[in-house]
């Protein structure tokens, strides 16, 4: 059977590349099944793309932000209505399991009606003047074109995060899809045609980063950039927009810790830590990735966990009863085994997993099992860099300070969570540990859409998605004086004196 071939949008068109190439996208958990055949975009159809929203952008920036909303609202009831289809693709072509992938559609379904209730607000600020009969203001406006490149992680959830607030507030948009994963994001551009996006109003473009991607930021009709992916490949965005000198949202990578202190409900912080460090195969920024543990329990709760983690199923994500799907592709089930021979090398001690799963059924796709390394020393290479598959650093620690101290010891600063039944050492943690977000007897992962979501240092550059964070980042203050005095008042001259 021959797959289905899938093209761009450009100005409410869907065409294909100007070069004619094409690429395929595989299903990690088999990698026989094709789920589509993609255009392999470059500088060409970025320009096109770029053209058609600017042209789109003069008359979509006049529609009244409610009726803008109306449009994003359908469009979230669509989703609700294939919800099950765009989940089950989704599994298809990202891997993770079928109650996951239900959860990225249901983050885009609850950020269409969130950002539909921003269309009736986007508040501005009214303040009195310093002259007499003299009106003061400041309005958000829109950019114009916004760009953005999105991962293959939540390939409904994160370009949502962009669009809907972009749109609502009155911006036109490019989006480049990972190439790992186009058709999620085209599935929710789809619900975004179909509830009656004007022409041009959002375009995609599929393909390479290098290709597809660096033509968006290097372009100056392109008024705002917004990224998420590596801390590597972050550098490059942010130094290429700033040429142009457009805002940059840049969301990158995480190391986030649980800290788990000795007063502890140890089964609640086995729960949280299974989910956070092995929901999604590891493969989230927000991922647990190590976990800071008091001495007095270490060795216990070292021990369930590896109990518990090595009865996790690991297989095809649209099994019910999988646990764990596939790593997204080759390169990302290398970079992982990669990280294990680090940590062995290091001394660190692997317990649990450390290789790929063997036996026919997971021949032609990327898993990898759970992994558990202990004795993990904090500045461990396994303890300070991204893995981003399903292995989690144990590392013991002294007393509360100290777990704080590991805690922030390392380049990111995106998620943070700490187990205790202590409400001061709580609010402590939550003021104390440098990160974006803190969760306490809650794991790393699970932020919810109506909040700011980014991090510190190596994580972001200072913006935020989600709830007020995005619309902050989609819009431009503009302030407006009206003088209705009939005579000329200069500010700081006419001071009255
Ligand atoms: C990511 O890891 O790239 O907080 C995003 C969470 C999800 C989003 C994760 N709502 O884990």
């Amino acid at each position: 059977m021959s797959a289905k071939t899938y093209k761009n949008l450009i100005g409410g068109e869907w065409v294909g590349s100007r070069s004619g190439q094409t690429f395929e996208n595989l299903n990690p958990a088999d990698t026989r099944d094709v789920i589509g055949v993609f255009q392999r975009s470059d500088q060409r159809d970025v320009d096109d793309a770029v053209a058609a929203a600017k042209q789109a952008f003069e008359r979509w920036r006049l529609v009244p932000a409610p009726k803008r909303a109306e449009i994003i609202f359908r469009a979230g009831e669509i989703l609700q209505e294939r919800k099950e289809e765009y989940a089950r693709q989704m599994t298809r072509e990202m891997g993770k399991v079928i109650k996951e992938t239900r959860g990225d559609v249901q983050e885009a379904i609850d950020t269409a009606f969130y950002m539909a209730g921003e269309g009736r607000r986007q508040f501005g600020a009214t303040v009195p003047s310093e002259l007499p009969s003299k009106f003061a203001m400041a309005v958000r406006v829109p950019h114009g074109v916004c760009g953005m490149i999105t991962p293959w992680n939540f390939p409904m959830a994160i370009p949502s995060w962009k669009l809907l607030p972009a749109l609502v507030c009155g911006n036109t948009c490019v989006i480049k899809p990972a190439e790992d994963t186009p058709l999620s994001t085209l599935n929710l551009v789809k619900a975004l045609v179909d509830a009656g996006l004007p022409k041009g109003v959002v375009n995609v473009v599929t393909g390479f980063g290098p290709e597809a991607g660096a033509p968006i930021v290097e372009s100056s009709d392109v008024r705002a950039m917004s990224f998420t992916g590596s801390s590597e490949v972050g550098r490059l965005v942010g130094e290429a927009a700033a040429r142009t000198f457009k805002p940059c949202s840049l969301e990158m990578g995480g190391k986030n810790a649980i800290i788990i202190l000795e007063d502890a409900n140890l089964d609640l912080a086995l729960d949280g830590v299974l989910w956070g460090a092995f929901g999604t195969t590891g493969q989230r920024c927000t991922a647990t990735s190590r976990v800071i543990i008091q001495k007095s329990v270490y060795r216990q709760f070292a021990d369930r966990l590896i109990y518990r983690a090595q009865r996790l199923k690991v297989g095809s994500g649209l099994d019910e009863s999988a646990d764990i799907g596939p790593q997204i592709n080759q390169q990302q089930v290398e970079t992982t085994g990669k990280y294990v021979e680090i940590g062995k090398r290091e001394g660190a001690r692997l317990e649990l997993g450390g290789k790929r799963v063997t036996g026919p059924e997971y021949e032609h796709g990327w898993f990898f099992e759970t992994t558990v390394f202990t004795e993990v020393d904090p500045g461990m290479r396994i303890a300070q860099e991204e893995i981003f598959g399903p292995v989690v650093s144990l590392i013991p620690c002294e007393n509360f300070e100290q777990a704080i101290r590991i805690s922030n010891r390392i380049p990111y600063g995106l998620s943070s969570a700490i187990y205790t039944r202590d409400v001061n050492r709580a609010f402590l943690a939550m003021r104390d540990i440098d990160a974006g977000i803190t969760y306490v007897n809650a794991p790393t992962i699970g932020a919810e859409v109506h909040l700011p979501f980014g991090g510190t240092k190596a994580t972001g550059n200072g913006h935020r998605e989600g709830g007020m964070g995005a619309i902050d980042f989609y819009t431009q203050w503009k302030s407006i004086y009206v003088d209705y005095s009939d005579r000329l008042q200069r500010a700081q001259i006419d001071t009255g004196e």
